[in-house]
């Protein structure tokens, strides 16, 4: 099932997820409706927190849907890692329309449960580790706008508050 993808400034988006605790059928209910909620938008990841769940489960594709070797899903994820820097343009779901220069590390070695809860452990460089840190930050309850500074950050929080305000977001 497709669910409807919550907006910068709608609260259970900046809310930090808990853990999942049971790898119970309610868990794959909401892991498969995260990846077609992916797939139907298009993006390249999701984070449970977009969608309203405070769990910290995210999913990536950087092939939306075209291999399906490419389909990560991440259960409570953690980084072992993180090194180097990477300095990329970087958008949303959560915030369309709105791209910005954002800094990441490089590199990054995630560690978490699959959706049975075995546990795996992936690097990741480049997008890929962009993506893991991005959806980790949603985790957290934070939206790449929060990762900018001074005047960047203000030009595009106005534009989304004027939005809100003629009913446009
Ligand atoms: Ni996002």
């Amino acid at each position: 099932m497709i669910r409807p993808i919550l907006r910068y400034g709608e609260r259970p988006l900046h809310e930090r997820a808990a853990d999942v605790t049971a790898f119970d059928d309610d868990l794959h209910r909401l892991i498969d409706d995260m990846i077609e909620t992916m797939y139907a938008a298009p993006g390249i990841g999701l984070a449970a927190t977009q969608i309203g769940v405070p769990l910290r489960i995210f999913v990536v594709d950087l092939s939306v849907g075209r291999k399906a070797e490419d389909l990560i899903v991440m259960v409570n994820p953690v980084f072992v890692e993180r090194d180097g820097t990477q300095l990329e343009e970087e958008g949303c779901l959560s915030a369309p329309g709105f791209n910005a220069t954002v800094i990441r590390p490089g590199r990054v070695l995630a560690r978490g449960a699959n959706r049975t809860g075995d546990e795996q452990t992936i690097e990741a460089t480049g997008l890929l580790a962009r993506a893991f840190q991005h959806e980790m930050d949603h985790l957290d309850g934070m939206v790449f706008i929060d990762r900018l500074r001074g005047i960047k950050r203000d030009v595009i929080v106005r534009k989304i508050q004027k939005l809100r305000k003629s009913g446009k977001w």
